[in-house]
């Protein structure tokens, strides 16, 4: 949760890692440190706060190496502060460490180490890497050439839990050591340049050509080379992946926050999603992932497993593929499911959604539901990042890069992807003549542009966001699929407008709920579903006679007479609403929050991808 940088080269290490930091603050944000090498000894900096802050230490901008490492951090052991932040220094300070992860036993090592007579300043579980490492160097046989390396390999076998570590050692100034397990770590080259970052964005803008780091993985960089090294410390040879991301996703490219940007880029993500897996009359293409029609006839159930917007993205899709499937389909937490025991077997199909690819606790359940012997699809945005390695398929989003800590474009992708392969295991059932499903598809290939003009609607929202801004609770509503984008839009609201909100099914509201409705009370109510329209009014018309304001996001006929502020949006077919029907409603979560002055895309306490339990 935390964000890495590196560089070693020929230019000044400082400009480039406390760009890449800027760029990775999305991932963690309450300190962060860079430490380089000068004239053999290593000069490393840290503080409290953002890196603007970093920036603006005098220090911090004379620093002259060409080599260098940098974190910005998401506190876990220890609170924010500079001697928690990293690099860490071992006693001699002559290793510096930037870690990304959680050291589960770095109290035994600390006791361990504290035994061999050395002593810690921070809080931090990380500290113990950097002294350990110092523990192995003074070990190895002077004759070795490859001590740094050895050194850092042994330390790590000593860690239990997860890391992403970049080591500089002023002994030997001109190498990096990087290492990863269970948290990710790419190296990006260009001819005598090499980046180091937890994450691509932060070196898009210097090189499309990456290295993927595996779990077990260790690279030794200099200027001229890059080693890698596998699990058992044996060389191998690694070929970089040429990633198409446009170095301009990552800026803000004019909008005043990311979270708007995405929320705009929302037409094109999803019409990069759907890309050549649906075109006018033909049947979907998933032929990469290997699933028959013996086996989708065989299964008993689809488990959809994910956290956060990814669960909500599952819960929007349950009914398209119950519908289309026909097998029951359980949409579940993967911090629960990972400690249940959730009654699968070889006939459960698992779907694990992961934008980042990187959520420890979706990770850890898809490889529970491997061992118990089912076959699993991972649905990420983030081209090999750690859950594609584990799963047996992998389908991804062409969403681009999201920063903004709150999920907008990935979720509707989500939606959209998972919207076409519910079609194509229905096409592959042998339903391909079936009217609805024809019908799904046409209507999968407008989304783009009932998206686009969804975006344009925003004056109500606008002026609704002034109203409510100071509200201390709000409710959201819907019944079916709108059920579902309501939980997303309460969600969206308390993440980053700090507004205590519930999503309630619309009906469920009579047995209990309604007593929290009195005068002035803020009530969102969606409806896209013609069925259920006269049962939603009359729900919304019960919370209004008991002095609730509302605010309706519908594609329905509805009588402008009823209700004072209507938003309306493009007709979609139900099964596919959330993606349009959340346009209005992550806006108003943007414009509450912009009302209120917060820093919509660092939201308090929340990180990017989590990463850790
Ligand atoms: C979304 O706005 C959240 N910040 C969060 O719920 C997120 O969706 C969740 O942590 C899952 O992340 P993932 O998709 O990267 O696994």
């Amino acid at each position: 949760m935390c964000g890495i940088v590196g560089y070693i080269g020929t230019h000044k290490a400082r400009p480039i890692l406390i760009n890449g930091l800027k760029k990775l603050e999305y991932r963690g944000y309450d300190s962060a440190g860079i430490a380089t090498i000068e004239n053999n000894n290593i000069v490393c900096i840290k503080n409290k706060g953002r890196v603007k802050e970093l920036e603006n230490i005098d220090k911090v901008n004379s620093l002259g190496g060409t080599i260098g490492i940098a974190h910005t951090r998401w506190a876990t052991h220890g609170k924010p502060s500079s001697t928690n932040a990293h690099p860490h220094l071992d006693n001699s300070k002559t290793f510096a460490v930037v870690h990304n992860g959680i050291i589960e036993n770095y109290s035994e090592l600390r006791k361990f180490l504290t035994d061999a007579g050395y002593s810690f300043l921070s809080q931090t579980d990380t500290e113990v890497i950097p002294n350990l490492i110092h523990y192995y160097y003074l070990k190895e046989d002077e004759k070795n050439t490859d001590k740094l390396a050895c050194a850092v390999r042994k330390a790590t076998l000593d860690l239990k839990g997860s890391y992403a570590i970049s080591v500089l050692c002023s002994l030997e100034p001109d190498k990096i050591i990087v290492a990863r397990k269970d948290s990710p770590l790419v190296i990006g080259v260009n001819d005598t340049e090499k980046y180091i970052a937890s994450d691509i964005p932060a070196i898009l803008e210097y090189t499309n050509n990456i290295y993927i780091l595996n779990d077990g993985d260790l690279a030794k960089l200099t200027t001229d080379s890059i080693t890698f090294y596998d699990n058992d410390f044996k060389i191998i040879t690694k070929v970089p992946e040429v990633i198409t991301w446009d170095a301009k996703a990552a800026d803000k490219n004019g909008y005043e926050d990311f979270m708007l940007k995405e929320v705009y880029e929302q037409p094109t993500a999803i019409r990069e999603t759907i890309g050549i897996r649906l075109s006018h009359g033909k049947k979907c293409d998933f032929s990469d992932i290997n699933i028959s029609k013996e086996y989708l006839s065989n299964i008993s159930s689809i488990y959809i497993i994910a956290c956060g917007t990814a669960m909500h993205a599952g819960l929007a899709v349950k009914p398209i593929f119950e519908r289309l499937v026909s097998v029951p389909v359980i949409v579940d937490i993967a911090s629960e499911f990972r400690y249940r025991e959730p009654l699968i077997n070889e006939k459960t199909l698992i779907i694990c959604i992961s934008q980042s690819g990187e959520t420890a606790d979706t990770i850890a359940a898809l490889k529970n539901a491997k061992a118990m012997g089912c076959k699993t699809i991972a649905i990420s945005n983030v081209i090999g990042s750690s859950i594609t390695r584990e799963a047996d398929f992998t389908i991804y989003t062409h969403a681009g890069p999201e920063i903004a800590v709150a999920s907008t474009k990935a979720y509707t992708s989500q939606i959209t992807i998972l919207s076409l392969l519910a079609i194509y295991f229905a096409e592959v059932l042998g339903l391909e003549e079936n009217e609805m499903l024809q019908n799904l598809k046409n209507e999968i290939l407008e989304l783009p542009s009932k998206v686009s003009i969804a975006l344009e609607n925003t004056d109500i929202i606008k002026a609704f966001a002034k109203r409510i801004y100071k509200e201390k609770d709000l409710f959201f509503i819907g019944r079916g699929t709108d059920y579902a984008a309501a939980l997303e839009a309460s969600l969206k609201l308390k993440e980053i407008s700090y507004i205590h909100s519930d999503a309630y099914q619309s009906g469920e509201l009579k047995h209990g709920p309604i007593a929290l409705i009195e005068d002035d009370v803020t009530v969102v109510g969606i409806i896209t579903d013609r069925r259920l329209v006269e049962k939603s009014v009359s729900n919304l018309q019960e919370v209004i006679t008991r002095g609730a304001k509302t605010l309706v996001v519908t594609n329905q006929n509805i009588d402008e007479k009823l209700f004072t502020n209507i938003v309306r949006i493009p007709q979609v077919h139900p099964l596919l609403s959330p993606v349009v029907s959340i346009i209005p409603l992550q806006l108003l979560s943007y414009y509450v929050a912009k009302e209120k002055g917060l820093d919509v895309d660092k939201p308090r306490n929340l990180a990017k991808s989590v990463t850790v339990e």
